[in-house]
C-alpha cells in the first residue's frame, strides 16, 4: 500500500514513527508493508518518493530541525494538492488542522483524493462534521473508502463499533463524554479543585489547547456528536442544530450538590431519536452513579450506544494523544488492507 501523509503533527508523526517501529509486526501479522511515499506540511516543508520515503530521516529531520526540507533524495516543496495530485498513492492520510465553521482546508484535500481515485484515512473533525454526505457520496461514486475512526475519541474505538459492530441494529441515542479537557476539569472540581485552577493544570499537562475556548464552550464536543449522529443515525445535521452549552458556568457549589444527590456533573454530547427526527444536545447533566458515564475520569472519554437489542453499550477509553491517534489511523489503514483482493 502506498500511502501519502498531508500535515505532519503531532498524528502524523506518530503514525510515521508506528509504521517505522512495528514494520516487522505488520508484515509478519497482517501480511502489511506499506510504502510511505509523500508528506506535505504547510510550514515543515514536503517530500514525495514513489520508491517510499526512509521514516527514520524523516523522523530524525523533523526531531532535529523542525522541517523535512533537508532530506536527502525525492521531489520538494510540493504543497498539499499538487501531492494529492502526483502521490501515486493508493489512500491519502489526512492530519492536517481541524477547522469546524469552513471544515477547510481538509475538506478540499478529502475531497480531491477522492476524487483522484484515492482511498481517504482522516482525523480531522472538520470535514466529516460538515461534509460527511457529500465525501461519503464522491467515496461510493469513485469505488474508493472514507474512514474517520479518530474523528470521535481518537485511537479508542467508536465509529466502527456504531457502523460495523452494531451493524443491523437500530442505534436510538448516542451519549457520551468526548472532550477530555472539560471532563479532566469537572473531575478536578469534585475534587475540591477550582475552575480556574483545574483548567490550569490540564493546559500544564497537555489536555487544553493555548486557547481552550472550543472545548470549553462545548463546540469540539458539537463536532463529535454531529459526527456520531449523521454517520450512524442516517440525519443531517449541522453544528449550529446542536443546543450547546459549556462548563464556565459551572460553579463549585453545582459540582458539590450533585454530589450530594450521589450524581456527577459531567459535560455530556446526545443525539436521540424523536418523533422520525434526530435532535442533539451538548451540555452539562447531572449524571446518577449507576451511569457507566459517571466513573468517567479526568481525560478519558466514553460513549454509550443505546440499541433495540442491545440496550446500553459502553466504550470507555483514550480521546486524544498522538500515539493514540496515530494507532486509530492505522487501524483504518489496515481496515482497508483488509479489503484488497
Ligand atoms: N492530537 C490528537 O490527540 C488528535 C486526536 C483526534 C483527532 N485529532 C485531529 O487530527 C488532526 C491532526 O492533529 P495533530 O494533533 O497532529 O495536529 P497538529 O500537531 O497541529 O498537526 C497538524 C499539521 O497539519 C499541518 N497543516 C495545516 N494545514 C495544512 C495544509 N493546508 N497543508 C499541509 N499541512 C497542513 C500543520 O502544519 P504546521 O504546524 O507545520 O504549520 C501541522 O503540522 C487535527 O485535525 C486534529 O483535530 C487530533
Amino acid at each position: 500500500m502506498k500511502i501519502a501523509l498531508i500535515g505532519f503533527g503531532t498524528v502524523g508523526q506518530s503514525l510515521v514513527k508506528t509504521l517505522n517501529e512495528k514494520r516487522e509486526y505488520l508484515k509478519d501479522n497482517y501480511n502489511f508493508d506499506p510504502k510511505l511515499v509523500a508528506v506535505s506540511d504547510i510550514l515543515k516543508g514536503s517530500v514525495m518518493d514513489p520508491e517510499g520515503l526512509d521514516l527514520a530521516q524523516l523522523l530524525r529531520l523533523v526531531k532535529e530541525t523542525g522541517k523535512i526540507d533537508g532530506y536527502v533524495g525525492g521531489v520538494k516543496g510540493l504543497d498539499a494538492l499538487e501531492t494529492i495530485k502526483r502521490c501515486g498513492a493508493e489512500v491519502v492520510v489526512e492530519v492536517a488542522w481541524t477547522n469546524l465553521e469552513t471544515g477547510e482546508p481538509g475538506i478540499t484535500h478529502i475531497r480531491e483524493s477522492l476524487r483522484a481515485g484515492r482511498h481517504v484515512v482522516t482525523s480531522n473533525k472538520g470535514p466529516i462534521a460538515l461534509a460527511y454526505h457529500e465525501l461519503k457520496r464522491l467515496a461510493e461514486q469513485e469505488g474508493v473508502e472514507l474512514r474517520f475512526e479518530c474523528t470521535v475519541m481518537s485511537g479508542t474505538p467508536a465509529i466502527a463499533v456504531g457502523m460495523e459492530n452494531l451493524a443491523g441494529q437500530r442505534i436510538s441515542e448516542i451519549k457520551g463524554i468526548v472532550n477530555g479537557t472539560t471532563n479532566y476539569i469537572l473531575t478536578k472540581m469534585g475534587e475540591g479543585v477550582s475552575y480556574i485552577d483545574a483548567l490550569g493544570e490540564a493546559q500544564r499537562l497537555g489536555y487544553a489547547e493555548a486557547d481552550p475556548t472550543a472545548d470549553l464552550e462545548g463546540w469540539d464536543a458539537v463536532g463529535k456528536i454531529v459526527i456520531l449522529a449523521n454517520t450512524l443515525m442516517g440525519t443531517y445535521l449541522k453544528p449550529g442544530d446542536v443546543i450547546r452549552e459549556g462548563v464556565s458556568k459551572i460553579s463549585q457549589k453545582d459540582v458539590e450538590d450533585a454530589l450530594g444527590e450521589g450524581k456527577r456533573i459531567k459535560l455530556i454530547a446526545r443525539a436521540w431519536s424523536e418523533g422520525g427526527e434526530v435532535k442533539a444536545r451538548v451540555g452539562p447533566e447531572r449524571v446518577c452513579l449507576s451511569d457507566p458515564l459517571a466513573g468517567v475520569d479526568r481525560n478519558l472519554n466514553a460513549l454509550t450506544y443505546v440499541t433495540d437489542a442491545l440496550g446500553g453499550v459502553t466504550i470507555i477509553g483514550p480521546g486524544a494523544g498522538g500515539v493514540e491517534t496515530g494507532h486509530g489511523v492505522l487501524g483504518d489503514l489496515l481496515a482497508i488492507h483488509r479489503k484488497k483482493p
